[in-house]
């Protein structure tokens, strides 16, 4: 069970005196003020670079490697960091060794899982949507597809869908696909720090994340898995300095010696954004205290409230597939009268988005139930 009060005490302050219910972290994840402090300590180090110790800048890299290798039931060496996740697709669009063929996604994925792949067209490769049903990823069509289809080469889905909320079967469609040789790859974005997820347990090739919607850290910090088998096979598409395994040595850097890094650093082309990753760690840090899977419960039980509420109104669509087992933290729904609905939010201070033609709430470890009733109560009146 979660202590929301001492976390909203400790690392949400500004909770206690801001009239605003924050239900967006599927857009922007607010930074913790433990991840605020190191912000401001290492700005201070930064406006004074001689204050802040090499090993520092190397450390919260490696911290960063661990932690969200930690998140997601990986190893660090199977961790790149990334300034992104749309970096991490791209990497697996440019590097992974795919044969002419067609790459499946769902129709209604955000643009990352679908521009990087459908820039391939010169190699060959051409992406194809599998059509929604009732506004929803059809996973049935695609493993049947991954099964009966000799041309599929990849598939690249969300774990968790941007304005839908839908939960993908990473189990299932990884295993269709490992049965068929075909690449699969992951955009976690949306899920990564609300929901639990094992890596080494699942047939996923390569899942990439950003920090700074659930992780609740900074823009510009991310990273990519690779699986370990991959690691050594995939040739880095952008290759810089601080891919190599010389990059350590700073005496002889001009060595030029031609030799990648045999963990997931080979994909790490440049000068690091150190302070934003220890910034990230700060956050990181937290949720692997907190522990996952206790996000998840809570936040299963708060978003639980509007499927509850939506379902229970013949005037409101629930998006959003109401099982636990297929919704993370986004809940989306279509009042009759929308504009009029999201006014009513904004009056009240509640931050929403409006993504696809739906209102979209996203509730995360210091919302209470208290704020999810209050929020009710607006969409109910
Ligand atoms: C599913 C998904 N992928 C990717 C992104 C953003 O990607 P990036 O971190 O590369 O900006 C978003 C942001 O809304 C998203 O919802």
């Amino acid at each position: 069970m979660l202590d929301t009060r001492t976390l909203r005490a400790t690392q949400y302050a500004w909770m206690a005196d801001d009239p605003a219910i924050y239900l967006n972290a599927a857009s922007v994840g607010p930074m913790p003020q433990a991840a605020v402090d190191v912000a401001d300590r290492w700005s201070a180090m930064r406006a004074r670079p001689h204050a802040l110790p090499f090993q520092d800048m190397l450390d919260s890299a490696a911290t960063a490697r661990a932690q969200f290798a930690a998140l997601v039931g990986a190893d660090a060496e199977e961790i790149a960091l990334m300034p992104n996740t749309t970096y991490g697709l791209n990497l697996a669009a440019r590097a992974l060794p795919l044969r002419p063929g067609v790459i499946l996604t769902f129709d209604g994925e955000f643009p990352s899982c679908v521009y990087p792949f459908q820039a391939l067209g010169s190699r060959g490769v051409e992406l194809e949507l599998v059509p929604r049903v009732h506004g929803l990823p059809d996973e049935d069509t695609l493993v049947q597809a991954i099964a009966q289809r000799d041309d599929v080469v990849a598939v690249v889905v969300s774990w968790t869908q941007f304005a839908s909320g839908y939960v993908a079967d990473l189990a299932r469609i990884g295993h269709a696909c490992r049965a068929r040789g075909v690449f699969f790859i992951v955009d976690g974005i949306q899920g990564c720090g609300v929901r639990p997820i094992d890596l080494h347990a699942l047939p996923v090739d390569i899942f990439a994340s950003g920090a700074q919607k659930w992780q609740l850290g900074p823009w510009g910090t991310g990273f990519v898995y690779v699986r370990r088998e991959l690691v050594t096979t995939l040739q880095p598409f952008d290759v810089g300095w601080a891919c190599m395994k010389r990059s350590t040595d700073y005496t002889r850097l001009t060595d030029y010696e031609f030799d990648f890094f045999d963990d997931a650093r080979r994909f790490e082309v440049v000068t690091l954004a150190y302070q934003d990753f220890a910034v990230a760690n700060a956050s990181t840090a937290l949720l692997l205290e907190l522990g996952v899977a206790n996000v998840a419960a809570h936040i299963e039980a708060l978003t639980g409230r509007i499927v509850d509420w939506a379902q229970s109104r013949r005037d409101v669509r629930l998006v959003t597939p109401p099982e636990p087992a297929r919704r993370a933290g986004v809940v989306s729904f279509v009042p009759a009268a929308l504009d009029a609905m999201a006014a009513r939010l904004t009056a009240a201070h509640v931050s929403h988005t409006v993504r696809e033609g739906a209102i979209r709430l996203s509730p995360h470890v210091y919302n209470t139930a208290a704020e999810m009733d209050a929020v009710v109560g607006v969409l109910e009146r």
